[in-house]
C-alpha cells in the first residue's frame, strides 16, 4: 500500500470536505460532503482511528480498511457501541421527526449529518448514553422527547449563536434524565395523580443532579438540567427563579422543552398542532423568552395566523390561514394590497422573517380588554386556589351581557382548554385537573340555575 492511500487523521484540517462515503463493517461511517470540524475530528480520536486508507473509497460495497491504535478494551468497547449509537440516531430520527413539527428543516443531508456527528459524540461519555439507553427503556417517551429537544435545541442553539453548542446538546439530551429515579407506577400513570405523586414527578430536575453528580457527569450541563422547568416570571420549579436567574442556553431549553412536550404524541392524550404550540409560547411573553420563539419560528418556517411577515421579495404580508398539514405554505395577504394567496410551493417566494404577532382585536371589545384580562386571570387562579365564592364574581363581571352561545364559546371552551394547558406545562396536577373541571361545572350550574 503506498502512502498516497492513506490519510492520517491528524493531517484532516477543519473546513476539509470528506470526499467520498466512508463506511466501516458496512455502515456509512461518514458521509461524502461532511465538513471536517472540531466535532467530527473528535469523534475519530475517541474511536480510537488514527488513519484511513483511502483505496476503497470509491467503492462503497466494500468496508473501508479503517486502521486503529493498537486495541485496548475500552477502545473496542468505542467502535462496537458507535454502530449502536448510529443505530440509535435514525431509529429517534425516524420516531420524533415530521414535517408538521419540523417544517422542512431536516430535508437537508448536511443538517442530518451534523446532528448526527453531535449525537455520536455526544454518547461517547459511557455515564451520559448509559443513562440515555437506560431512560429508553424505563420511559421510551421520556427518551424521544429528550432526543427532539436535543434535535431542535442544537438547530436552535447553532442559529441563535449560542456559543458552547456540544455542550448545550448534551444538556439538551440529558435535561429529563432525573426521570429514571421516578417509579414507573407514577411515571406511566395516565389517570390522575395524587398531589403527593405530582410533587415527586417535579423532583426530576433535582434527581438529574443528583444522577451527574453520582456519575461524574461534568457540571457543564447542571444548570440546563436543574433550571429547565423554571419560567421568567418566577413560576417555575424547582427553586422558582426568574428571568435575571435564568442564562440564555436555559431559556432557549424552556421554549424547545414546551414545545416538544406539546407537540410530541403520547399515547394518551392528542399532541397540540405546532401553530397552537407557537401561539401558545408566543401568548405566554412573561414565562416563555419570546426571542427564542421567534428564532424556532424562523427555523422551522412555521407562523401562526396573525403573524406580520417580510418576504424574501422585500413585501410584507399577513398570515391568512395556516392548514396544519403544510404549515410552511401558509395562506397569506400582502400589507396594502388585496391580494390572496398560497406561498408557492416552488419557494418562487419564502418568508425570510418574522415581524410581529398582530392579533386581530374586536374594536368594540379594545376598551374592556385590560379589565377582562385581570378578571380572567383571577378566574382561572381562583377556580385552580378552589375559591368558588371569588371564581363565581369574576364569571359574572366577564359574561355579563353575553348570550348563552358566547359565554360558551369565549369563555367557557377557553376556559376548559386554558386549564388542559397548565396540566400539560406541569403547573397543575391531573388531580387538579379534574378538581378544576369540577369547580367549572359547579359554576355552570350555580349560573344557570338563576
Ligand atoms: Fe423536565
Ligand atoms: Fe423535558
Amino acid at each position: 500500500m503506498s502512502n498516497l492511500d492513506i490519510t492520517f487523521i491528524d493531517e484532516l484540517e477543519e473546513g476539509e470536505i470528506i470526499q467520498s462515503d466512508i463506511y466501516f463493517n458496512k455502515t456509512l461511517l461518514i458521509k461524502a460532503g461532511t465538513k471536517i470540524d472540531d466535532v467530527l475530528l473528535k469523534s475519530l480520536q475517541n474511536w480510537g482511528i488514527t488513519k484511513l486508507n483511502t483505496l476503497y473509497l470509491k467503492n462503497p460495497e466494500r468496508d473501508v480498511e479503517i486502521e486503529q491504535i493498537p486495541k485496548k478494551k475500552e477502545k473496542i468497547f468505542y467502535s462496537k457501541e458507535l454502530f449502536d449509537i448510529k443505530k440509535l440516531f435514525y431509529e429517534s430520527l425516524q420516531y420524533v421527526v415530521s414535517e408538521t413539527r419540523y417544517g422542512l428543516i431536516l430535508n437537508s443531508d448536511a443538517q442530518i449529518t451534523w446532528l448526527e456527528n453531535l449525537f455520536i459524540s455526544s454518547l461517547l461519555n459511557s455515564e451520559i448514553s448509559m443513562g440515555l439507553f437506560n431512560l429508553k427503556k424505563k420511559d421510551p417517551y421520556s427518551y424521544f422527547h429528550s432526543f427532539d429537544v436535543f434535535l431542535l435545541g442544537s438547530l436552535l442553539a447553532d442559529m441563535s449563536g449560542i456559543r458552547d453548542i456540544r455542550s448545550f446538546a448534551i444538556g439538551c439530551l440529558i435535561h429529563d434524565i432525573g426521570k429514571l429515579e421516578i417509579s414507573n407506577e407514577v411515571l406511566h400513570k395516565d389517570g390522575a395523580l395524587s398531589k403527593v405523586e405530582f410533587d415527586e414527578i417535579q423532583k426530576h430536575p433535582l434527581y438529574g443532579v443528583e444522577f451527574m453528580k453520582k456519575n461524574n457527569i461534568p457540571s457543564e450541563y447542571l444548570d440546563l438540567v436543574k433550571s429547565h422547568h423554571e419560567r421568567l416570571d418566577g413560576t417555575g420549579y424547582p427553586e422558582g427563579l426568574t428571568g435575571d436567574d435564568l442564562s440564555e442556553e436555559v431559556r432557549l431549553l424552556g421554549v424547545v422543552d414546551t414545545y416538544s412536550a406539546l407537540t410530541l404524541q403520547r399515547s394518551y392524550r392528542k399532541a397540540f398542532s405546532s401553530i397552537k404550540a407557537i401561539e401558545l409560547l408566543l401568548s405566554k411573553a412573561n414565562k416563555y423568552d419570546t426571542k427564542y420563539v421567534i428564532h424556532l419560528m424562523e427555523l422551522i418556517n412555521i407562523y401562526p395566523t396573525d403573524s406580520i411577515v417580510r418576504l424574501s421579495n422585500g413585501r410584507k404580508a399577513r398570515i391568512k390561514s395556516v392548514h396544519p398539514n403544510q404549515p410552511y405554505f401558509p395562506i397569506l395577504e400582502e400589507i396594502g394590497k388585496p391580494k390572496v394567496y398560497q406561498l408557492p410551493l416552488n419557494f418562487s417566494v419564502t418568508i425570510s422573517r418574522f415581524i410581529e404577532w398582530d392579533q386581530v382585536v374586536d374594536s368594540e371589545a379594545d376598551d374592556h380588554i385590560d379589565k377582562r384580562e385581570i378578571y380572567w386571570n383571577l378566574l382561572i387562579s381562583k377556580i385552580t386556589d378552589g375559591d368558588m365564592e371569588e371564581a363565581m364574581n369574576c364569571y359574572n363581571l366577564i359574561t355579563k351581557g353575553m348570550g348563552l352561545n358566547n359565554i360558551f364559546i369565549d369563555v367557557i371552551i377557553p376556559l376548559i382548554k386554558e386549564i388542559e394547558t397548565k396540566r400539560i406545562e406541569g403547573e397543575l396536577s391531573t388531580g387538579e385537573e379534574h378538581d378544576a373541571f369540577l369547580k367549572i361545572k359547579d359554576i355552570l350550574g350555580a349560573a344557570f340555575k338563576e
